[in-house]
């Protein structure tokens, strides 16, 4: 049977060329900073994000966790969006680990309305925690993909500014953002402290984020990264294919862009479901089948049986996300087996 894994970008695999600079990695102990690889892929992604330094760590959520470490102490208050990955999927790390205070703030499709999070910001008086962080998503995960464009970006450092706070931006997938938007990836990372971004995902790579700010708080980031149990040694075999990725995976994702908006625009014209065309923006589509009388854990349970894989995001609504792996003729298969699915729920 063909399996067509719509689960997540995670799912990609490393390139031959990925694996060949494993193989061929200069290696040495990244705990004593001796390890060429992993310094030139903490170079270019510095470069890369316009930044003064990067680091280069396990994974996303060490990555925003170390970030968020970096800029605040123990008590503070954190604004996130509401749906963000941060707030949602990281096992609360930043309130187990760092002893802080979320506060969530709904966004409009995943996007922070400036005048929230102004209104969000605790008064500084001896009742309040001090909030001294906002975290911004780019793009918006369970938003569906959604990319947040310069301007939204700068609108929310001016508030921060204006109230002394940094920003941090989760940018697991900003290369998606920023190919969505045809610009240069700088354009988002401009008016931000700090961003990581992740290897793992679009980009193809088995293992790897990187975080990107100024050498001081990649400094602070290095020493909590340490804490956290991300102190690794020969850490070039993580690095290499993270430069090949940088060098060679981000223009595919147009690719993987083009997939989503054909799967979307399908779903589109399938009876029994529906699907906010305006949230496809980049490689992630999330449709509702409410209408087909079913859950979205056995709507995908009935896709699995036929090959296609895919996520729950909500009691009705499923995602799907294209990435390197996924041709147009798995795209196809995916719309069949939907149709397929669709009209024997709808004829019970
Ligand atoms: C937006 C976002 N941030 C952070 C993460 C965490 O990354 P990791 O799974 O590498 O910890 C993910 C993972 O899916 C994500 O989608």
């Amino acid at each position: 049977m063909r399996i067509v894994d719509l689960r997540s970008d995670t799912v990609t695999l490393p390139t031959e060329e990925m694996l060949e600079a494993i193989r061929n990695a200069k290696l040495g102990d990244d705990v004593f900073r001796e390890d060429p690889t992993v310094n030139k892929l903490e170079e270019m992604a510095a470069q890369k994000m316009g930044k003064e330094s990067a680091l280069l760590v396990t994974s996303g959520t060490q990555a925003n966790l170390a970030s968020v470490l970096s800029h605040t102490k123990r008590g503070d208050q954190v604004i996130l969006e509401a749906e963000s990955h941060t707030y949602n999927f990281e096992t609360g790390g930043l309130s187990a680990i760092g002893g802080l205070l979320a506060k969530p703030v709904k966004g409009n499709m995943g996007i922070l309305d400036p005048r929230d999070v102004e209104k969000a910001i605790s008064p500084k008086d001896i009742h309040h925690p001090e909030t001294t962080l906002v975290c911004l998503e780019n793009t918006h995960n369970l938003a569906g993909g959604i990319v947040v464009s310069p301007s939204q970006i700068e609108a929310v450092w001016k508030i921060a500014k204006k109230h002394g706070l940094a920003v941090h931006m989760d940018g697991a997938r900003i290369f998606n953002a920023a190919v969505a938007l045809d610009i240069d990836v700088r354009e988002l990372t401009r008016h931000i402290d700090s961003v990581m971004f992740c290897l793992s995902k679009s980009l193809s790579c088995p293992v790897g984020s990187l975080v990107a700010g100024s050498q001081e708080f990649i400094e602070k980031a290095r020493k909590w990264r340490k804490m956290l149990g991300g102190g690794m040694r020969q850490a070039g075999i993580i690095a290499a294919p993270g430069i090949i990725a940088l060098e060679t995976m981000i223009d595919r994702l147009r690719d993987d862009h083009k997939n989503a908006r054909i799967l979307a625009e399908k779903l589109a014209k399938t009876k029994g479901i529906s699907i906010n065309l305006e949230t496809v923006q980049t490689n992630i589509v999330i449709f509702d089948v409410r209408d087909l009388g079913v859950t979205a854990a056995e709507f995908v349970q009935k896709l699995t049986e036929q090959g296609v894989k895919s996520l729950p995001r909500s009691d009705t609504s499923i995602r799907m996300v294209t990435h390197r792996g996924i041709e147009r003729e798995d795209i196809e298969h995916a719309i069949e087996s939907i149709n397929k699915a669709a009209t024997s729920l709808s004829k019970n």
